[in-house]
């Protein structure tokens, strides 16, 4: 079946991992028309703004999108990229796989989890302002509506995947409104699905717990910024930001990322490990019912790491990655 997919390279490293990743899949022999689409910085150079109104119609006639990473400056400038791609096609559910890669050096073995992050609101709605010089507040938004769909979304992820176990991440031993909504409503949705264990643990014990013992986690699901921070560790886990995928998922569309950011320290200089992004793709190959395509890439992927000892720098190799990418091609010809 022929795929009509929005491509986003994303600027820093993201058009070498994102044109490596292309290749990839052309490799494989996925029928596709690419409408690549610029975003950021770079955007706002040509049409001047961030998020042009032909990315977001290319996103919402396609349903699917594959997306580089996307600088976003600190402190001033625009607002992040990705905030106001996820705000504005409404991907509620952040969604990041994290497990052992085969031969990737790693800290722990075993783990396979999955964080489902709310994606909309919590710190992350960017209502701040100045009540008096010195002072600024932050609003924490936590809605019941947001938190019953992020819930629904990691229960059917679990029912669908054969998972057991949904812990609802919070912290409303001390945000007891806020996050006790979070918490409160992720148990009410558990209880339409007693096939799947529903439990609960505060952020910080469960930071401690995923150093400690990762392989006892299941399906976790949090409120956005607990999240963010929480997926970052957990891919601390398995060999870093390079080998975990993402998807930015809403009721029909699908935004498939990798974890990493533009990395600006290592851009243009061949050095980028398009694994996490590739990885990202084959959610979205499987989203998009191409699943043995996506069985065959990632049966490439290890026995390029595996058996051919070919990796890039960040993992302790030497290949490009172009040549990284050129030995993926070749394991699938
Ligand atoms: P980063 O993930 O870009 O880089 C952190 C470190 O990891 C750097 O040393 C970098 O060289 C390395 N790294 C990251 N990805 C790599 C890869 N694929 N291969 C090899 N090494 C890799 O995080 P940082 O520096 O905090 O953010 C840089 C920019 O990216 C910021 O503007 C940030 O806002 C943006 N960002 C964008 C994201 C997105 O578009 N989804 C996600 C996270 C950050």
């Amino acid at each position: 079946m022929k795929h009509t997919i929005t491509l986003i390279p994303g600027d820093g490293i993201g058009p070498e991992v994102s044109s490596a990743v292309v290749k990839i899949l052309e490799t494989a022999g996925l029928d596709v028309e690419w409408e690549s689409h610029l975003a950021g910085v770079l955007a706002v150079e040509r049409h001047g703004t961030t998020l042009p109104a032909e990315l977001l119609d290319s996103i919402r006639r396609n349903k699917v999108a594959l997306k580089g990473p996307v600088t976003t400056p600190v402190g001033g400038g625009f607002t992040s990229v990705n905030v106001g791609l996820r705000k504005a096609l409404d991907l509620f559910a952040n969604l990041r796989p994290v497990w052992n890669i085969p031969s990737v050096p790693s800290r722990y073995e075993g783990v396979d989890l999955v964080i489902v992050r709310e994606n909309t609101e919590d710190l992350y709605a960017g209502l701040e302002h100045e009540v008096v010089p010195g002072v600024v507040e932050s609003l924490k938004i936590i809605t019941e509506e947001a938190s019953t769909r992020v819930a629904k979304f990691a229960f059917e992820y679990a029912r669908k995947h054969g998972r057991k176990r949904v812990t609802a991440i919070h912290k409303a031993n001390i945000m007891k409104m806020g996050d006790g909504l979070f918490l409160k409503t992720v148990k009410k949705v558990g209880l339409s699905y007693p096939d799947i264990l529903c439990d609960d643990r505060i952020v910080d014990a469960v930071c401690m717990h995923l150093v400690m013992n990762p392989t006892q986690f299941d399906v976790l699901v949090l409120p956005n910024l607990y999240g963010d921070i929480v997926s970052d560790l957990c891919a601390g886990l398995v060999g870093g930001l390079g080998v975990v995928p993402g998807a930015n998922l809403g009721v029909e569309i699908g935004v498939f990322e990798a974890v990493h950011g533009s990395a600006p320290d290592i851009a243009g200089k061949g050095l980028a490990n398009p694994t996490a992004l590739l990885l990202s793709a084959l959610l979205m190959l499987r989203h998009i019912d191409e699943g043995p395509m996506a069985d065959r890439i990632m049966a490439a992927l290890g026995s390029v790491l595996a058996e051919d000892g070919i990796r890039t720098r960040d993992l302790g190799g030497s290949a490009s990655t172009i040549e990284y990418t050129e030995a993926i091609c070749r394991r699938l010809r």
